[in-house]
Order: structure tokens, then C-alpha cells, then sequence
């Protein structure tokens, strides 16, 4: 997958450089290229911002230096492209599966109070990564990065990676433990060095629809739930443990 991105900040990518996303580009399954695209402005002071026409505090950026960015890159016009914004649709795991079937996503970052709107005319689609405000899209389109890069097939070197996640019908993961069995008093839960591996599904089962019903309510809404998980959510709706 190629991927290019468009900002002002460059420096803010270099957190992609790392882990996980480093080994898939040094491997070859995504080429990541950051280009500034206040080099392309044709104001000699490469200014890329002005006044909001009608008025107001903020700063605007101008088209002409995105879209002479957007046009230099190769086969621009065929692929994906996205701009990061707080008024964008919201992102989440189905969109990132989505996005990682694409050969070629161009990622456009916003800043300071926006771009002008013409932008629209140029790009595919709005992603805002949640409803929060950042001081830009660079973050935002960091985040897209990584969680699509990791779904390409070959990227995550173990089993799991078939798996693929939908979360939006999904439990949450359940607590997992390694050595030492004890830690500063701390022991791991006995059921799962007890070697019975009914009862350790079971377990496991249970502690993701605890936390799920804790701190996502919303995803239990939408599992499928079989009689067992019934009778467990009703355990954890009194507050007993497993
Ligand atoms: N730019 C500023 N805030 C943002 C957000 N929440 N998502 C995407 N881009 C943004």
C-alpha cells in the first residue's frame, strides 16, 4: 500500500518510525511518504494561510498550496483520499479494514481553524478520529496509519492477524497475566494455572462482558450473546465475580 501525506508538520510523523510499522515498511507492505505542502505555496513568503472571507479571529488555509501538493504526486487520481477533521465521519475498527483493502491512500492534514471549504471538491472523504480537538489532523492521520498498516495482510507476524477484528460486535479483550505469578503481593487469578481449560474459557469469558458492561455498554448492545453470557451478565449486573 502507498500512502502519502499532506501537513505542515512533518516532524509530527516520526512516531510512525517505529515498531510494528517500521518492520511493514522496511518489508515492503506500505511505503509511507510525508510531503509539506507549504512548499508548494505560491505566496513568496510561503504563507498558506489568510482571513476567513466574512469575517472572523481564525486563520484559514488556502487551497492552491494542498491541491499542487495533492497534484504532484504520482496517480493522485486514483487513489483514496482523506482529510482529518473534527467535523469528519468517526473513525473506527470497520473503517480501518476498509481503508486497509485500498492500494494507494492520500491523507490531507487540517490546522488551525480549518481549510477552505473547496477542499471538498478534491478529496473522497472526512475522518475525524473522535469528539475531541486536537491542535491539527497530524495525530489523526497518525492514528489511521497505524491501524490500517497493521491489517495488511503479513504485517502482524502471528496467527491473530486472521483474526480479523470488527470490535463493533465484539466483547472487549479479558485481562491477561505473565510471570511472576506473584508480584509485590499481587497473585495472578488461580483459575488459570489450574491447567482445566473449560473453566479458563469460561473465566475468560466472563471478565470480557465484566469489562465490556463497565466501560462499553454500547458494544454489549450489539453481541451476540449466547444463554451462558446471560447468565454471566447476570452475575456481574450484581456485582459478584466469577
Ligand atoms: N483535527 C483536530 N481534531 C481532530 C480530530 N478529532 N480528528 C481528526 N482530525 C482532527
Amino acid at each position: 500500500m502507498r500512502i502519502d501525506i499532506l501537513t505542515l508538520f512533518p516532524e509530527m510523523f516520526s512516531g510512525l518510525n517505529a515498531s510494528i510499522i517500521k518492520r511493514a515498511v522496511e518489508k515492503q507492505f506500505a511505503a509511507i511518504k510525508i510531503h509539506d505542502f507549504r512548499l508548494f505555496s505560491n505566496d513568496k513568503n510561503k504563507r498558506v494561510d489568510d482571513y476567513s472571507y466574512g469575517g472572523g479571529a481564525g486563520m484559514i488555509i488556502s487551497v492552491q498550496p494542498i491541491i499542487d501538493c495533492l497534484r504532484s504526486i504520482k496517480n493522485f487520481q486514483q487513489a483514496r483520499k482523506i482529510l482529518t477533521t473534527p467535523v469528519g465521519k468517526v473513525y473506527n475498527q470497520n473503517k480501518a479494514q476498509t481503508l486497509s483493502k485500498e492500494k494507494h491512500l492520500i491523507i490531507v492534514c487540517g490546522h488551525y481553524e480549518g481549510i477552505d471549504a473547496r477542499i471538498y471538491q478534491y478529496i473522497d472523504e472526512t475522518i475525524s478520529i473522535g469528539d475531541y480537538i486536537l491542535t491539527g489532523g497530524e495525530i489523526a492521520a497518525s492514528v489511521i496509519v497505524d491501524s490500517v498498516v497493521r491489517l495488511i495482510p503479513g504485517v502482524l507476524g502471528n496467527e491473530d492477524s486472521n483474526l480479523i477484528e470488527s470490535f463493533d460486535d465484539m466483547l472487549l479483550e479479558f485481562p491477561q497475566y505473565t510471570r511472576p505469578q506473584k508480584f509485590e503481593g499481587l497473585e495472578v487469578p488461580e483459575i488459570l494455572i489450574s491447567g482445566d481449560h473449560e473453566k479458563v474459557r469460561q473465566y475468560r469469558r466472563f471478565k470480557s462482558l465484566e469489562r465490556t458492561y463497565h466501560n462499553r455498554y454500547d458494544l454489549l448492545l450489539k453481541a451476540n450473546l449466547t444463554p451462558e453470557d446471560y447468565r454471566f451478565l447476570e452475575k456481574i449486573k450484581r456485582g459478584e465475580d466469577f
